[in-house]
């Protein structure tokens, strides 16, 4: 698996039931262990003493997860026959990965071809297996290649939501990218001054719309200050009351997710419930701190604790660094920077309070100009690195189709497959 394929499946995964038909202790082992993953968190691991055989028992009789995995030491014809045999016990919904003992390209294409995701040599390390699994759930029940894009602010006021719109901009007229922006900060949002629109909605009621699957109310709370760009026109949150629960703007996430191939986050003036279910579920995070030093160690214990939020990883986070020049001899040095965060800043962005606060009150967009054009590219990077291995860069279609598979399908096409041919 390509290491960009790799970064991909570092998500939190959706909640899932996967069951593992084997006889081979070392394989159950290794499943097993993925129950310490913090990827694996909502998946439901099922291990069956037994073979492809067991596999259509079971699913003969009662429901097929929505992944089933069959090791086996023979494969021939017979094994061929059985697989078919399997594809219509199961579901059009459970996708398939084959364990066997020989090492075999055309054996490989042969199984990929009758619908199964992959097909894995024996013995198989967690760290394969748990890849493998992660990335066959995600093409089936994920977000169809969606991504999303976090930012989150050291501190207070440092520039996120300036930048989280210069990335939206950047993602929807640069990279002709489908892009929903979404501030979660309720009725503490100033989106709505940057963009031009008018809140007529709140956070709860997009929730409640997603919930009660009432399509046409949510359609109503969007707005798109350009062709590709949409947002959810909230902001008329009362500041001073809770916002939704997480599971609720997890379910909104999700719902943008099925819509749009990119989802950005502005977390600057959400809680802290908010920021960690975004975090968690994010493939990519820009954390946007300034060169001063109560910003630079705030980026310290963030970058930290996000770390420690995502299982130990901290690869898909990055510092941006905002305001450079703001206050030239009081600033961190650079060098001093990279060595208290232990890594480089993704991006600089200049301070120019001209440029910045001239776009915000004529609610125009930062790329318009030249100086604040070379910011968008500055970021555009950043964008390209997420999307990389989606193929989305040369789709801008919107994918409405939450169960469109692109790639493999499920292992009850095999059987439809076969329907249709016979
Ligand atoms: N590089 C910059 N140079 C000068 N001014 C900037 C720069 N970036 C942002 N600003 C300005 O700083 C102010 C705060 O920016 P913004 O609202 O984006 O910050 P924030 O981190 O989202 O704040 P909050 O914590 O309130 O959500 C705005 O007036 C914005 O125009
Ligand atoms: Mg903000």
């Amino acid at each position: 698996m390509s290491e960009e394929a790799k970064a991909y499946t570092d998500v939190l995964l959706p909640g899932a039931r996967v069951a593992l038909f084997t006889r081979d202790s070392e394989t159950r082992d290794s499943f097993l262990s993925l129950q310490q993953d913090w990827r694996f968190a909502r998946v439901e691991l099922q291990t069956h003493e037994g073979d492809v055989d067991t596999a259509i028992n079971a699913y003969e009789s009662q429901p097929s997860p929505d992944l089933v995995i069959v090791q086996t030491e023979t494969i021939n014809e017979g094994f061929s026959g059985r697989l078919e045999v399997l594809g219509g016990a199961c579901g059009d919904h459970t996708s398939a990965i084959v364990i066997g003992p020989v090492n075999d390209v055309n054996l490989y294409r042969k199984l990929v071809g009758m619908g199964v995701s992959d097909y894995l040599v024996r013995p198989v390390k967690a760290a394969t297996m748990g890849n493998d699994i992660a990335a066959s759930l995600i093409e089936k029940i994920g977000e169809t290649g969606s991504r999303l894009i976090a930012l989150i602010g050291a501190k207070g006021g440092v520039g996120t939501t300036s930048l989280a719109e210069a990335l939206s901009w950047g993602l929807a007229d640069h990279m002709q990218q489908k892009t929903f922006l979404l501030d979660a900060a309720g009725g503490w949002s100033t989106l709505n001054v940057g963009l031009n629109f008018e809140p007529t909605t709140t956070i709860n009621e997009a929730v409640r719309a997603v919930t009660e699957q009432n399509e046409d109310s949510l359609t109503r709370m969007l707005f798109s200050p350009g062709e590709r760009l949409t947002v959810l026109s909230s902001g008329g949150d009362v500041m001073l009351e809770d916002l939704v629960q997480p599971d609720g703007f997890e379910a909104l996430l999700d719902r943008m997710m099925s819509k749009y191939p990119v989802v950005v986050v502005d977390l600057s003036g959400g809680s802290a419930a908010l920021k960690r279910t975004t975090l968690v579920r994010a493939h990519e995070i820009l954390l946007i701190t300034t060169p001063t030093l109560p910003s630079i160690r705030a980026t310290r214990t963030l970058i930290h604790e996000i770390k420690q939020l995502r299982g130990g990883h901290d690869d898909a986070i990055d510092v941006i660094l905002n305001m450079v020049g703001l206050a030239p001899k009081s600033e961190v040095p650079k060098k001093q920077i990279e060595e208290g965060l232990e890594r480089k800043a993704a991006a600089s962005v200049p301070f120019d309070p001209g440029l910045f606060i001239r776009i915000e009150s004529e609610a125009r967009k930062l790329g318009e100009d030249k100086s604040g054009s070379d910011i968008v590219e500055k970021l555009l990077p950043l964008a390209r690195k997420v999307l990389a291995g989606t193929g989305s860069e040369s789709s801008s279609a919107m994918s409405e189709d939450k169960g469109d598979n692109k790639k493999g399908g499920g292992i009850g096409n095999l059987f439809s497959k076969l329907k249709a041919r016979s």
